[in-house]
């Protein structure tokens, strides 16, 4: 397979983004912006699936996590970010996905019973909330992405878009005219590399000489002057799977471990646990105050033991290696009470935090600028999309 170093990620609209965001999943984009060819969005349609009811807030969310994502230094000029629904063409393929995908290819996704179980104040037995991870295909397979950062609890939905990619290029890769195309991309190569793909292919198919794909492989690499379509149908022909129009993508999970909120619990706005990029300093301050901790310490010399109290898991995060002793040996020995352990992590967290709070507020004050730049990604992200559908309706004879 010819890699692609392509990454799609996106989020559902949720509003503001919190520290669990910030470290279980920003941080990873900001890395990764660097790395890979990224687009990443702001799933507003697939808020829409729960929010259905009530969707005047999706709005203000899209922006408000937008304006959160850039302070946190997702860079505009490395990763393309955009608006789902400011790009039709996923609803135009997810329609088309929906023709060939089973129902119970869907209904076995263990998202979609566990969240009607657990949103049980919402109706979701609709038909958008049963197509939420096709939705999230044809999110995936429109940027024909190699590897999607998610989450452990999101794997069977890529699961799910390989088989769906699989399906669609099993039923439409070999196109009338494939043959043709085949020939025609051939001669593209130029006489001496058209010659020795033919060679290749003759050891592939004829002899069965593995390495030949793998020098196939990197015969098309090195062909820089042919389209992507010419190359996936090179490809194709010498492996003899036909056309690959959607490649697979392969989850890409995140190494950075969950993030637990001021009570221990994962972080998560509807616990009340979380403490905002954007939050000011002094609700920092009190919202760690007021923290929970070892409940050994009721007094202040009792002893305890951090890994029983939600505060060392950001001291964790956000202290330095000494402070960090100095944390452990005070609270064992009591030497430390709550309230000054408490004190240099708020202090440590709110320095941490002030240049995002900062970049934020600047974006905030200049929304023209923010739609400014969400418009060039929603402009980059069409272009791209508008190409993967016309191969998709022309393999369909739909063009
Ligand atoms: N379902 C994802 C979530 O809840 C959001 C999402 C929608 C997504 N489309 C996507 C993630 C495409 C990765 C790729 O977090
Ligand atoms: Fe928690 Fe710090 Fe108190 Fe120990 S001293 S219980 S780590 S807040």
């Amino acid at each position: 397979m010819i890699t692609n170093r392509r990454i799609l990620s996106g989020m559902r609209t949720t509003g503001r983004m919190h520290l669990g965001h910030y470290h279980g999943v920003l941080k990873n984009w900001i890395k990764l912006q660097h790395e890979y060819e990224c687009f990443f969005f702001a799933a507003d349609w697939h808020a829409l699936t729960t929010e259905y009811e009530n969707p005047s807030q999706i709005q203000k969310h899209t922006w408000d996590m937008l304006i959160d994502w850039l302070a946190s230094g997702i860079n505009p000029n490395a990763a393309t970010i955009f608006i789902q629904s400011r790009v039709p063409e996923h609803a135009e393929l997810h329609l088309l996905l929906s023709m060939l995908t089973p129902l119970s290819w869907l209904e076995r996704v263990p998202t979609y019973k566990d969240q009607q179980q657990k949103l049980k104040d919402k109706d979701l037995s609709t038909y958008g909330f049963l197509g939420y991870p096709l939705l999230q295909a044809a999110d995936i397979l429109m940027y024909k992405a190699g590897f999607v950062p998610v989450g452990e609890d999101q794997v069977p939905h890529v699961e799910l878009v390989r088989e769906v990619a699989r399906r669609f290029n099993h039923l439409y890769g070999k196109e009338s005219g494939y043959e043709a195309h085949v020939e025609n991309a051939i001669k593209k190569l130029g006489k001496k590399q058209a010659k020795f793909y033919r060679e290749l292919l003759k050891a592939y198919q004829e002899k069965g000489e593995a390495d030949a794909l793998e020098k196939g492989e990197a015969l098309l690499s090195d062909c820089h002057h042919i389209s992507l379509s010419d190359r996936e149908h090179l490809m194709g022909n010498l492996s003899g799977s036909g056309r690959v129009i959607l490649p697979e993508p392969c989850p890409l999970l995140t190494e950075f471990p969950a993030v637990l909120g001021l009570d221990g619990q994962k972080m998560s706005k509807s616990y009340h646990n979380v403490i905002e990029l954007r939050e000011a300093p002094s609700s920092i301050e009190q919202k760690i105050k007021t923290m929970p901790t070892d409940p050994a310490r009721v007094r202040r010399m009792d002893v305890g033991d951090p890994e029983k109290c939600p505060v060392w898991n950001f001291h964790k995060i956000y202290s330095s290696d000494e402070a960090k002793n100095w944390v452990c040996e005070g609270c064992r020995s009591a030497s430390i009470g709550c309230i000054d352990c408490k004190k240099v992590l708020s202090d440590r967290m709110i320095e941490d935090l002030a240049p995002v709070r900062e970049r934020a507020l600047e974006y905030e004050n200049n929304p023209d600028l923010v739609r400014s730049i969400v418009a060039k990604g929603n402009e980059r992200a069409r272009d791209v999309a508008r190409e993967t559908l016309d191969d998709v309706l022309e393999a369909m004879g739909l063009e």
